[in-house]
């Protein structure tokens, strides 16, 4: 070959090397990243009016601090946008504003980060208007924190049920997680089963094999008769029907073989575990409150799973809002005191 012809060779070779060695090395980075751990964690500005009226911010940034410095290392951003989109399904900017001050809040407390899309009432009454909605709030969020330190999770959809059956739930996810991965190649999404994130039902959860970043979420409320009595949300609901106590040895033995299921699921599948909610009520006893709420933050532990508790303010807190106070038998519970 003389060295006309070499240089034409090459000139045709080189752009299909270089593109070659490109998408190889694409393919393998997305699969590479690892999934943070996520310690221990609170949800927070679930229904907060911060999302309508940014000037009505309770949520100062003290507080983000204040969490990290009582040994929290994570929080859950409970996220409600559908009745802050527009008819084309696009996010107003004041919204997405407040999403950006609260996620910038909370990574300079040196916090991680779960952007919790938490509208899963909607989802559950209309399976067709969700799916929609989801991929459209996932394809205006994902590219905007395509920049976003690791440690900013994305979660799909918290809880869904209802009409997002297992069948319909496993495949939202994965058109979703497509649309996530054009812009976030590796990025840890947080998925759950259908049915409430029960661990029950993790065996019907369906996941792409080949995803590694991907954190398994579950919650964890049982028994609901104890964690929820008092709710009117429930079905049946369980208002008025108080006093119910928890912490016989049955209890706790229960409790450990929920989370010896959960454990070997996790261990079956090679998926890391979240346990992305729990507590209880406050019409349950405070001392009983406190022990289930302690079994089930160490029983987490003991098998490595991070978890988030529900909820940092509203109902199940572990602060008060209005008093400006820890809720110090809670708060206890979570983060055990060092014996001093
Ligand atoms: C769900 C709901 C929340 C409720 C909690 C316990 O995540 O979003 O409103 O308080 O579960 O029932």
């Amino acid at each position: 070959m003389n060295n006309c012809a070499k240089k034409a060779a090459w000139r045709f070779l080189l752009p299909v090397l270089v593109s070659l060695w490109v998408s190889c090395g694409a393919t393998n980075s997305s699969a590479t990243n690892s999934v943070p751990n996520l310690g221990r964690g609170l949800n927070i500005l679930d229904e907060d009016q911060i999302w309508g009226d940014p000037t009505k911010e309770r949520f100062e940034y003290d507080y983000y601090r204040m969490i990290k410095e009582r040994g929290f290392q994570s929080v859950r951003i409970n996220m409600h946008p559908f009745s802050r989109m527009d008819n084309a399904n696009r996010l107003g900017p004041e919204w997405v504003a407040t999403l950006d001050s609260v996620v910038k809040n909370a990574t300079q407390a040196g916090l991680k980060v779960i952007l919790d899309l938490h509208d899963y009432r909607p989802c559950g009454q209309d399976a067709v208007t969700c799916r929609t909605k989801v991929l459209a709030f996932w394809d205006q969020i994902a590219p905007r924190y395509r920049d976003a330190p690791e440690t900013v999770l994305f979660e799909i959809l918290n809880e869904p049920d209802r009409q997002l059956t297992s069948e319909r739930w496993n495949k939202l996810l994965a058109e979703t997680l497509q649309v996530i991965r054009r812009s976030n190649p590796s990025r840890t999404v947080v998925i759950g089963p259908a049915k409430s994130n029960s661990f029950k039902f993790l065996d019907e959860l369906v996941l792409p094999e080949k995803d590694r970043n991907i954190l398994v979420t579950i919650h964890y409320y049982s028994p609901l008769l104890f964690t929820h009595q008092g709710a009117n949300w429930t079905t049946p609901s369980l208002e008025g029907k108080l006093g119910v106590e928890w912490g016989s040895p049955a209890n706790y033995a229960e409790l450990d073989d929920d989370f010896d299921v959960i454990a070997q699921w996790s261990k079956n599948n090679d998926r890391p575990i979240l346990l992305g909610e729990f507590g209880a009520l406050e019409g349950g006893a405070m001392k009983f409150r406190q022990s289930w709420v302690s079994a089930v933050a160490r029983a987490a532990e003991a098998r490595h799973f991070s978890w988030t508790y529900w909820q940092f303010q509203g109902n199940f807190a572990v602060f008060d809002l209005s008093r400006q106070k820890w809720v110090d038998q809670i708060l206890s519970a979570l983060i055990p005191r060092r014996a001093s």
